[in-house]
């Protein structure tokens, strides 16, 4: 009785296989997209490749797998309460596939090589299978819900960097410049004397598979998207790190403030955010 195959197929050869696909498809067009096109803010950017990537992920999956729920980016009306309504929609599905398929649009559109597609598959909620795929370095990050995380087939582990002041931690600016990006900010500047050192490098799925595998100590945001996360989370839980949001409160897929890490200095990271949070009151 294996949870990941139903009808002889694998729910993770077909994720891996959709991401590969979309992410070779990808590379074709870096430097060399047709239109580009502004979503809710200036910030937030898509593609015609954004748009192809999801359909052909949507297209593949559906042909394995017809009954399967799908969620993602571009089928989805801009802005943060469009996409917490096609979320809570989706929620009673029984299978949801949750596809990013870029991200780090931003980086896809400037030619600076850190983007990905990020493929979740929840069952009943909870995410059982997470890949999350590098065309430009050609890295596969995969998890299945219990049986450990991989990259280049290797097992992941999280690092042990067991202080802030030992820590390298990403975050992400958000596209949500009026109340979200002052929150960041100043999560920023009370994280950025603490800690070894910051990183923004533009894409939330790249920076929690990072978390997982080690190259990162933690990682926060304010105001992600379940698609951003969902395969992201996994590969961490799988790589013994820990996952809330950034109160501390445990995850679900509805979060949109995420905090993550290698667990050894998650209580450091919800104090400095915490205190950041309290400085703006
Ligand atoms: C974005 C990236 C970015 C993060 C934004 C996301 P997209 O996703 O993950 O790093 O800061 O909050 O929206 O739009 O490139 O898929
Ligand atoms: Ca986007
Ligand atoms: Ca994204
Ligand atoms: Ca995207």
């Amino acid at each position: 009785n294996n949870a990941f195959v139903v009808g002889g197929k694998s729910f993770t050869a077909v994720a891996i296989n959709c991401a590969a696909k979309a992410g070779e498809w990808i590379m074709t067009k870096l430097g060399n997209y047709a239109s580009l096109e502004i979503k809710y803010s200036e910030h937030d950017l898509v593609t015609e490749v954004d748009k192809g990537s999801e359909r052909l992920i949507r297209k593949l999956i559906a042909t394995h797998f017809p009954h399967h729920s799908f969620l993602g980016e571009e089928g989805c009306e801009p802005g943060p309460e469009a996409s917490a309504k096609a979320l809570e929609e989706a929620s009673d599905s029984e299978y949801l596939w949750i596809v990013d398929p870029i991200d780090g649009t931003t980086n896809f559109v400037h030619g600076f090589p850190f983007f990905c597609v990020s493929i979740a598959l929840a069952y009943r909620g909870e995410i059982i299978v997470g890949v999350v795929y590098d065309p430009v370095r050609d890295e596969l990050f995969v998890a299945e819900k219990g049986k450990g995380a991989y990259v280049h087939g290797r097992r992941m582990q999280v690092s042990e960097d067991r202080t802030l002041k030992e820590g390298l931690i990403a975050t992400g600016l958000p596209a949500e410049r009026e109340h979200a990006l002052p929150v960041n900010l100043r999560g920023i500047a009370e994280l950025a004397s603490q800690v070894r050192n910051l990183r923004v490098a533009g894409s939330a799925a790249l920076h929690l598979a990072y978390v997982a595998a080690g190259r990162l100590s933690g990682f926060w945001e304010i105001g992600l998207n379940s698609w951003d996360m969902a395969a992201g989370v996994l590969l961490i839980q799988e790589s013994g790190g820990i996952v809330t949001d950034t109160k501390g409160d445990t995850y679900s897929l509805g979060v949109r403030n995420v905090a993550a890490s290698n667990g050894y200095l998650h209580d450091e990271l919800l104090a400095a955010l915490k205190k950041a949070e309290a400085a703006g009151s």
